[in-house]
């Protein structure tokens, strides 16, 4: 594996080139993603990920200095799982000190996570769009536990013609049904036991969906008693949206999706499920 630290060093090829963007803190999640990366590059092509913790995607005051960085861990996680390419560069690498042009998507960014997180939307278009050029992937794989952030960057590349294939993985669970998910080592012992309620609710909703109610009030109702028996669990949002224009639904569609951000503490955590 090469792992480079500046732009100018990332070699050009004529391989097809696959990406993994990540802000490190590596876990099965990735491992799947790079998995997916290795399938899509097939066995003459190259996976490369990337780990970059981006400021401009984190609120002042947010967790970006705790932010886990355990860098040799996250390193030898990428060479035992087979990539490439690690590109992991420094703030100034990145960012420029007078840096001054920023990517905003307007629609699908306003919706769900877009209203507790202003601007968060933004920083990742932004940073994976320099990724997208710095690199020059043919394809590159997000994860879809971050449904709104693999929209968008969908969105961003046809809005901007990236030619670039963008690759959904499906979310990683914890045996417990939690998302896996970087954050959720900042949980405390009692906050991890009772933060599987995220998957619950939602299965509990997709339940009584799929049993034929077609409401959303009702559907949310259902999935809030479940988030409401887990003491330390606070609410951020909980809605049944379209899954391709994120707006919310009062009525079931084909294309429907249920997505919610729960607080533990400090520690926000985002699950989703697709109605069928
Ligand atoms: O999903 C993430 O880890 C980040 O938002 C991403 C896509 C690497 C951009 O910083």
């Amino acid at each position: 594996m090469e792992t480079l630290r500046t732009i100018a060093r990332v070699p050009i090829t004529v391989k097809r080139r696959v990406l993994v963007p990540t802000m490190g803190a590596l876990h099965r999640g990735h491992l799947e993603l790079i998995r997916i990366a290795r399938e899509a590059a097939g066995k003459e092509g190259e996976v490369a990920a990337s780990i970059f913790v981006n400021p401009l995607q984190f609120a002042p005051g947010g967790d970006y200095e705790k932010y886990p960085r355990p860098e040799t861990d996250d390193e030898e996680f990428c060479r035992s799982a087979g990539v490439d390419i690690l590109f992991r560069p420094s703030l100034d690498v990145m960012y420029a000190a007078d840096f001054s042009i920023a990517i905003e998507e307007n629609s699908l960014s306003t919706a769900l996570c877009g209203k507790s997180r202003p601007g968060h939307f933004r920083g990742v278009c932004t940073v994976v769009a320099k990724l997208f050029h710095v690199l020059v992937p043919d394809a590159a794989v997000f994860g879809e536990k971050d449904f709104q952030q693999l929209a968008i960057i969908r969105r961003m590349v046809r809005d901007l013609n990236f030619q670039i294939e963008i690759i959904g993985a499906p979310t990683v669970r914890e045996s417990d049904g939690l998302a896996c998910s970087s954050r959720n080592q900042y949980l405390s012992a009692t906050e991890r036991q009772q933060a599987p309620v995220l998957r619950a609710a939602l299965a509990e909703g997709a339940r009584v969906a799929a049993g034929g109610e077609r409401s959303a009030s009702a559907i949310i109702a259902t999935a809030r008693k479940v988030i409401d028996m887990s003491p330390l669990a606070r609410l951020d949002y909980l809605e049944l949206v379209n899954a391709d224009t994120l707006q919310p639904l009062e009525i079931v569609q084909p294309n429907s999706l249920i997505a919610l951000a729960v607080f533990f503490g400090q520690t926000r955590l985002i699950d989703n499920i697709r109605l069928s």
